[in-house]
């Protein structure tokens, strides 16, 4: 079993592009509604939270973690890695993508004030600094999306993007952001995106072939600790990606 968790929905952008690949395995996914955001929370509360979230899953059963939250993978992986007895692969904002793949296009760096705080981030950001970048702390933005706010995204967006010009390439530094792609677009145009979930994929394949995890039939279960039966429609319903926003 193979548990994936986030502050909520939005890890299910990275959960989709996991089951393409990998679709024979038996998963759990954590949407830790109670605890949203996680952008803003203090680094002692966010490893007290995510430390519990791992245990459970080990508990039920699970032999590798995926955290599909950028914030929390920022803040907590390293302390994680030493509490938690089974592999725990965390995702990252794709600066690197941008690096190995245009690396000559203006950039936007996305992500909430969490990641964009942590050292993780800074160390990240100088490795693969293309020197054609702005990062924008988008604080608030995740939960209107969590929130399924559809026209205060629109807001949001116009008001806090509105003063970028030119911009090429865009990092999704959280993983609810891919869910608004086509809102980003109205403001900023045909803008290229990248997020850090096919990177994960091929992680966690290699952390499946190291563990000797073998296929079995597909299960998933999707448990929301709010236990809002509402969240779990909408997980369903956004594993298909022709429904993002
Ligand atoms: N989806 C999360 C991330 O990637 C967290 C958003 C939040 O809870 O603030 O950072």
């Amino acid at each position: 079993m193979i548990g994936i968790f986030d502050s909520g929905i939005g890890g299910v952008t990275v959960f989709k592009e996991i089951l393409k690949e990998l679709s024979n395995y038996k998963y759990i996914y954590y949407s830790d509604s109670l605890n949203n955001p996680y952008g803003d929370k203090k680094e002692e509360d966010l490893k007290v939270i995510t430390l519990n979230i791992c245990k459970y899953l080990v508990n039920r059963g699970c032999k590798i973690i995926v955290i599909a939250c950028n914030t929390a993978s920022a803040i907590c992986k390293d302390y994680l890695r030493e509490k938690i007895n089974v592999p725990i692969i965390a995702i990252e904002p794709a600066i690197k993508m941008v690096y190995d793949n245009n690396y000559q296009g203006k950039t936007l760096i996305m992500a909430t004030s969490g990641t964009i705080n942590s050292l993780k981030f800074k160390e990240l950001f100088k490795k693969y600094d293309n020197h054609n970048s702005l990062v924008c702390k988008c604080v608030g933005l995740a939960d209107l999306i969590e929130e399924g706010k559809k026209n205060e995204i629109d807001k949001y967006l116009e008001n806090t993007l509105g003063e970028y010009k030119d911009i090429e390439n865009v990092v999704l530094g959280c993983t609810h952001y891919p869910l608004i792609k086509n809102n980003i677009k109205k403001v900023l145009g045909n803008v290229k995106f990248y997020d850090g979930s096919k990177g994960i994929v091929k992680e966690l394949k290699r952390k499946i072939e190291e563990n000797h995890i073998k296929e079995e039939s597909r299960e998933i279960e999707f448990i929301d600790s709010k236990g809002k039966n509402s969240n779990k429609e909408r997980f369903w319903h956004l594993i298909d990606e022709s429904s993002w926003y």
